[in-house]
């Protein structure tokens, strides 16, 4: 890794960095047991397994004082009536936050604490979304045909649990009914506090 100042360019249309050390691609098949309706997801995974989002990395040493940046372009499309979206996590070390700029595209990033507290905030370019040290986010493209981009920057030490979203879901989910975008409350999660409850 280069010890020396680095700058690149971002420019459209796809946003790719002019230069990156790492390119990731995360394919339906990554998500089992994400998307709501699992009929869907079984229907269009056994037709093919698509590509859902992308992420172009400039890697840094993983400790306090980098900046770990980079660009993630999630693709169009929906599994039933459910967008395209990232897999999300909450970040390793809990007090760590992040900074979202969307340079292209229609989306929203959900968000949620560890004790249930949940928020949802729409990204369209020039939009800049900061996400708070604790809490989990996810990106999901809620267009039709662009991609959804954003620039992302976040503290070098913050490390990734995918875990806990892959058992326990989001809270909320964004699904198109009657041609709009609308939030709904995610059956699993539900269904996790309920056994929790009765346990
Ligand atoms: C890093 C971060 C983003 C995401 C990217 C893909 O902390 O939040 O770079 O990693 O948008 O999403 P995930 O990592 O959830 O698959
Ligand atoms: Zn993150």
């Amino acid at each position: 890794m280069r010890n020396e100042p680095r700058a690149f360019m971002l420019e459209g249309p796809d946003y790719v960095p002019s230069v990156y050390d790492h390119h990731l691609t995360r394919r339906l098949s990554a998500m089992a047991g994400q998307y709501a309706d699992q009929a869907a997801y079984e229907q269009m995974l056994a037709g093919e397994d698509v590509t859902l989002y992308e992420v172009y990395e400039l890697q840094r040493p993983q400790v306090a004082g980098e900046l770990l940046h980079g660009i993630s372009i999630v693709h169009p499309g929906k599994v039933g009536d459910e967008f395209f979206m990232t897999k999300g996590h909450f970040h390793t070390v809990l007090e760590t936050g992040e900074i979202y700029t969307c340079l292209k595209g229609r989306g929203a990033m959900v968000m949620e604490t560890p004790e249930g507290d949940w928020a949802v905030e729409e990204l369209y370019p020039g939009r800049v979304l900061y996400v708070l040290p604790r809490w989990a986010h996810r990106s999901v493209n809620t267009g039709h045909e662009e991609d959804l981009v954003t620039f992302f920057v976040y503290p070098g030490n913050a490390g990734h649990d995918y875990g806990t979203i892959e058992t326990q879901g989001f809270r909320k989910l964004v699904v198109e009914r009657q041609e709009q975008m609308q939030i709904i409350d995610n059956p699993r999660w539900r269904e996790r506090v309920a056994s929790t409850g009765s346990a």
